[in-house]
């Protein structure tokens, strides 16, 4: 039987509508076992595994929630829904919205949104609004419209999209038999880590886990209001995804890091892309920037204190594919070099 996507696969687990789901079958994504990326983290003994959430239909974790936001804004008969977002969020929204027959507004922060993320929502046939200001703008104005008209708000402070992304916890502990000891994840607005931990303990009650594992939250340094305690007016990073100040999820996502004894770190854009970097080039896995803060805060806290990594079973969530954002590696890109066609020209050309 083919893979149904997650409302049906963890029905019994979801507060969702009890309709027939809006669903382009996401999840059921690959957990990678990386030993090379371990040993190049200086973590050789440890089974790290890498959640590939850049497999979903729209190239993000953010399908998860929205099959279960869509389906309930379709159940409660809503006509259209709206969303703030540094790109995933609206290209999900979009396409969900199209295949449940909704209009979708998205707001985008003013040139900071990575193409393909803004080519994907433009493709799914959004209304696309750049608003002069940042993603917390953005999500202050969504939250007043919606208030005060008959639009669904669809980012993570609507709860059918944590119900849809506690998926993912479910389907690492179905694949390991129980929770790994760590999960590291990005963390911008905080709806994803909250979702996580809800799921981890939700499985953990019901014995489907005999045990949580310790949430390592990873911010940018220039976007990082969990770890400084306060909120950033104007955050700054290269990965744009989490380039967020004000979280919705905040105060959740600090209860889920301290209630795991876990924590939540900041890593700079340097440290990002290092991590970012690595992945492609170690282990063959392309992820936009702001997905490679999780490998980047395990790297530093693996560094900082060894003996909580050593010899445990590891999971990194990779929450968005690297098409998404051609733009950084690009920008980056030497120049290829141009040859005759011919074979003497080729041989000479071929380093190494
Ligand atoms: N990684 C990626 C690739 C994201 O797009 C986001 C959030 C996160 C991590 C952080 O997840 O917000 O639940 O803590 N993107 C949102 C968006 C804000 O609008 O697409 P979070």
């Amino acid at each position: 039987m083919s893979w149904p996507g997650v409302i049906k696969a963890y029905r019994p687990y979801l507060d969702v509508a009890n309709v027939e789901p809006v669903t382009l079958q996401e999840g059921n994504t690959p957990l990678i076992p990386t030993p090379r990326l371990a040993h190049a983290l200086g973590l050789p003994y440890c089974d790290l595994r890498i959640k590939y959430e850049g497999l979903n239909p729209t190239g993000s974790f953010k399908d998860r929630g929205m099959t279960a936001a869509i389906t309930q804004a379709l159940a409660d008969g809503a006509r259209s829904v709206i969303c703030a977002s540094t790109g995933n969020t609206a290209a999900s929204a979009a396409a969900y919205a199209a295949r449940a027959g909704l209009k979708c507004v998205v707001l985008i922060p003013q040139g900071k949104v990575a193409a393909g993320k803004l080519a994907g929502a433009i493709a799914y046939g959004a209304q696309v609004i750049s608003i002069q200001g940042s993603f917390d703008d953005g999500l202050r104005l969504v939250r007043e419209i919606s208030m005060n008209s008959q639009i669904m708000l669809v980012n993570s402070i609507n709860p059918y999209r944590l119900q849809g992304q506690k998926s993912a916890a479910f389907e690492i502990c179905d694949e390991l038999g129980n929770a790994p000891d760590w999960l590291c994840l990005p963390v911008g607005n905080a709806g994803n880590i909250t979702a996580y931990w809800m799921g981890f303990t939700q499985y953990n009650a019901i014995g489907k886990a005999q045990n949580l594992p310790r949430l390592l939250g990873v911010q940018a340094a220039g976007a990082a209001p969990l770890v400084l305690g306060y909120p950033i007016e104007k955050p700054e990073t290269i990965a744009t995804a989490i380039r967020i100040g004000r979280p919705a999820r905040g105060e959740e996502a600090l209860i889920a890091a301290q209630d795991s004894k876990g924590r939540i770190l900041s890593v700079t854009d340097d440290e990002i892309l290092a991590a970012w970097k690595m992945l492609a080039e170690i282990e063959g896995i392309w992820v936009e920037p702001a997905s490679a803060a999780g490998v980047a805060g395990l790297r530093k806290a693996a560094t900082q204190n060894p003996h909580a990594y050593a010899n445990k079973t590891i999971v990194c969530v990779l929450t968005g594919h690297g098409l998404k954002d051609p733009t950084t590696v690009m920008e980056r890109a030497p120049v290829p070099l141009e040859i005759p066609a011919e074979l003497d020209a080729l041989q000479k050309a071929i380093t190494g």
